[in-house]
């Protein structure tokens, strides 16, 4: 198959069915779907996956806890969860993956038999420390130093039974049994000769440096198989092992362009798919995605992705501890996104989290904030700038907006604000600084919103000897809303299309953002729907 464009390949972590889906799960599938959306306006074909992780005991026990009587049953109930939300909060994803599907089982044991193929695995006794909740693997070592931390700041002392996860600081438990190892130990120098040929590779750049003292720190090989429980993907050479579930999950960002179907079409996909330009994650999974996936991928001779962009995490205040945890299911504190919605509808919801909440560290959740925004950028600015524009342009121009005037292109205050304006936003959001990206479409729009008070258009509109000049500034307006509808695209999909409609343009958005973004685009003459208002105020 020909391929005229660039490919894109983005993704989102598989999230674990034990629980519905939150507010911090949408907020990394969110941020993912801005930047799917905005490769797509600047021409790239864009894949963007996303899926749910359905092995491991965690997902077992949740399915034993909620009564089915099968694992399998128990994901299949919890699909519609996620897709329902991911479709109410306007998720662009391409695909989705569930790790029980044939082509994911087949893609886990194509990969571990490459592994066994090329020397990278053996079996051994493990002994060792296991989170349970977290599905991760602790060294002796790890533990230990954990114990001596949380003394030195004065906390006290775990059960020596159950000393506490280095994660997530809950309690671990002792694990013996027999087990496939991967040899991580050998990837420390690779990864490391890596990571400083990529500097790009993991961002931002405080997580870089974590991932760096953490592998400068030594790497132990890794468990990658469970023999005590069998709700996994088997071991294609040994039966009676069921693949770690990390290690399975891992594998779907390439199970998910073909890699382990048979076939030409199968071939070609993979290799215009892979590598992957970003993998979007927690930093809760860092070690996994940054560490593991990249020595893995190594094993097996693949090709790295590009980036794995870390973001950090929504959190909320224990009432009972007083403590800043983060917002999770398996700590059963999470808000519900239907709430949000609720209250700021699926555009503002995703403008808020996307413009508002820093894109690499923490961020408590807080109503208050999400209503100033909401009232500050949207009801005030855009929406504001929306209606009073197409109001006077139907008023004064018959339900219509004004042919473009002959003189648009000589220098004027909007035309030179929106100046570079591509450019300066697309810097912003490929680096997946959103809230940099949408302040730069806010100072077009509040520019546009103060060009109205200077000249005064209802002024203009009682001098018949003024219609020309009325005319382009009426026409002004609407080229930085017409403008600003595309910018804003990614983040408020609806609303975009809603106001290039109300202008009687596509409602598509454009996939040639730099053009669309050119001064001089709006013909003008067609109809204006002035309509209702975008944002209503919302009060306390
Ligand atoms: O870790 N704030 O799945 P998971 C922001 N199945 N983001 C949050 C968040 C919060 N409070 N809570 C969760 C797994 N997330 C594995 C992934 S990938 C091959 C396998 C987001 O359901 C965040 O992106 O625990 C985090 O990394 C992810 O959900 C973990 O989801
Ligand atoms: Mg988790």
């Amino acid at each position: 198959m020909e391929h005229t464009k660039p490919s894109y390949y983005i993704t989102t972590p598989i999230y674990y069915v034990n629980a519905k889906p939150h507010l911090g799960t949408a907020y990394c599938t969110v941020m993912a779907d801005v930047q799917a959306r905005f490769q797509r306006a600047c021409g790239c074909d864009v894949k963007f996956l996303t899926g749910m992780d359905e092995h491991g005991e965690k997902v077992a026990e949740a399915a034993e806890k909620n009564g089915f009587d099968s694992p399998q049953a128990w994901c299949d109930s919890m699909e519609p969860a996620f897709r329902d939300l991911w479709k109410t909060l306007n998720i662009s994803n391409d695909d989705f993956i569930r790790t029980t599907q044939p082509r994911h089982v087949a893609g886990v044991q194509k990969f571990l038999k490459t592994l066994l193929d090329r020397g990278y695995i053996y079996k051994d006794a493990y002994d060792g420390w296991y989170c349970r909740p977290d599905e991760t693997y602790f060294t002796e070592t790890q533990v230990h130093h954990h114990e001596e931390e949380r003394l030195a700041a004065g906390e006290a002392p775990a059960d020596p039974e159950h000393p506490l996860c280095p994660d997530c600081d809950r309690p671990l438990e002792r694990i013996q049994e027999e087990s496939w190892f991967f040899k991580l130990s050998e990837f420390q120098q690779p990864l490391l000769d890596f990571y400083e040929a990529h500097p790009d590779f993991i961002q931002p750049e405080t997580r870089r440096n974590e991932v760096l003292s953490f592998v400068k720190g030594g790497l132990k090989d890794l468990s990658i198989s469970r023999s005590t429980f069998d709700w996994g993907v088997p071991f294609p050479f040994d039966e009676k092992h069921v693949a770690y579930v990390w290690v399975d999950a891992l594998i779907n960002y390439l199970s998910a362009v073909g890699y382990g179907a048979e076939g030409e079409d199968a071939a070609d996909e993979l290799a215009y798919r892979w590598p992957a330009q970003v993998h979007v994650v927690g930093k809760d999974i860092i070690r996994f995605h940054c560490v593991i996936w990249p020595a893995l991928l190594m094993a097996a001779g693949l090709p790295l992705p590009e980036r794995v962009f870390v973001h950090g995490f929504l959190t909320v205040r224990n009432e009972e501890t007083g403590k800043i945890e983060k917002m999770s299911k398996s700590r059963g504190n999470a808000i519900a996104p239907e709430e949000v919605i609720d209250l700021l509808g699926v555009d503002a919801y995703r403008y808020y989290f996307m413009s508002d909440v820093v894109h690499g560290t923490d961020a408590p959740i807080s109503w208050g904030r999400m209503r100033q925004v909401y009232n500050a950028d949207l009801a005030n600015s855009w929406g504001n700038l929306v209606s009073r524009t197409l109001n006077m342009s139907a008023k004064y121009f018959d339900g219509c907006a004004p042919a473009r005037p002959a003189s648009f292109d000589e220098p004027s205050p909007l035309r030179d604000a929106c100046r570079g304006i591509f450019e300066r936003y697309a810097e912003r959001m490929k680096a997946m600084d959103y809230g940099g990206a949408a302040s730069e479409v806010l100072s077009i729009v509040s520019a546009a919103n103060h060009y109205i008070e200077d000249m005064a258009p209802w002024a203009l509109a009682k001098d018949p000897e003024k219609a020309d000049e009325l005319a382009l500034v009426i026409w002004n307006l609407l080229e930085v809303i017409r403008i600003a509808s595309e910018l804003y695209d990614p983040f408020m999909p609806s609303i975009s299309a809603e106001v290039r409609r109300r202008l009687s343009l596509a409602t598509e958005p454009t996939a040639d953002l730099a053009s669309a973004c050119a001064w001089g685009g709006l013909a003008g003459g067609a109809p204006v729907e002035k309509g209702d208002p975008l944002f209503p105020r919302l009060v306390d």
